[in-house]
């Protein structure tokens, strides 16, 4: 199976998770792309859904599925997302396609964080994959210096020539070199650095189910 096959294969085994009558939040990057085209396929029974992007949304949009505002909707059984890296504990590293802040608002809203995945983002230790985090401009100095002391190679990220820009106006670093043996502790401490808006790891409030595709079916870890 190829790896866009696997990533299809965790989006139709995630439509079982939403639920009937009540909004789904959804998230973003390649995988939830290929989850948006499954619950096209069931539009009319959610009265919408909650998008962690501009680019989501779009897409949500495209199929005519309703776009909610998070701030009118009170609550949401379940978060569909993908994730860079994955660990048994259900720990991600998250951010890969800048919108880390977002998929982050949304998923605290929702009861359940379902992370599809193919088998290949499934890590012991995180850390491989560099940790996005979304920082405001004028701080991006001064909190890629108190990375470094964390022992972290910050790079900012860069698009056509320029400092890639998420859709909230903010750049990123992704951290290189860490080993991410405490994912909880290490989200609070970078969290409490000032400029810096969301970290790309999702420890505290990791995934709840995180469905992996795999070359012999639909692995689902609880
Ligand atoms: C988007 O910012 C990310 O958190 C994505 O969820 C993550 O990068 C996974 O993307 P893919 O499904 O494209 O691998």
């Amino acid at each position: 199976m190829t790896q866009d096959e696997l990533k299809q294969a965790v989006a139709r085994a995630a439509i079982q998770y939403v639920v009937a009558g009540q909004i789904v939040g959804v998230g973003t990057g390649s995988t939830a792309n290929f989850f948006i085209d499954e619950l096209a396929k069931i539009k009319d029974k959610i009265p919408g859904a909650v998008a962690s992007s501009e680019a989501t949304a779009a897409r949500l949009r495209s199929h005519g599925i309703k776009v909610l505002d998070l701030n009118e909707v009170t609550s949401m059984p379940v978060y569909i997302d993908g994730a860079d890296e994955i660990d048994a504990s259900g720990a991600m590293i998250k951010g890969g396609g800048a919108a880390l802040t977002r998929e982050k608002i949304v998923a605290s809203v929702a009861e359940k964080f379902v992370c599809i995945a193919d088998g290949s983002k499934l890590v012991n230790v995180l850390g491989k994959f560099p940790l996005p985090i979304e920082v405001i401009p004028m701080a991006q100095a001064v909190v890629a210096r108190q990375l470094s002391l964390l022992g972290g190679e910050p790079k900012l990220r860069m698009k056509d020539g320029k400092p890639l820009l998420t859709d909230n106006g903010n750049v990123i670093l992704d951290v290189h070199e860490l080993e991410i043996t405490n994912p909880v502790a290490m989200e609070a401490v970078m969290n409490n650095i000032v400029g810096v808006v969301t970290v790309g790891l999702f420890a505290k409030q990791g995934a709840n189910v995180c469905l992996l595709g795999m070359a012999d079916g639909v692995k689902t870890l609880t």
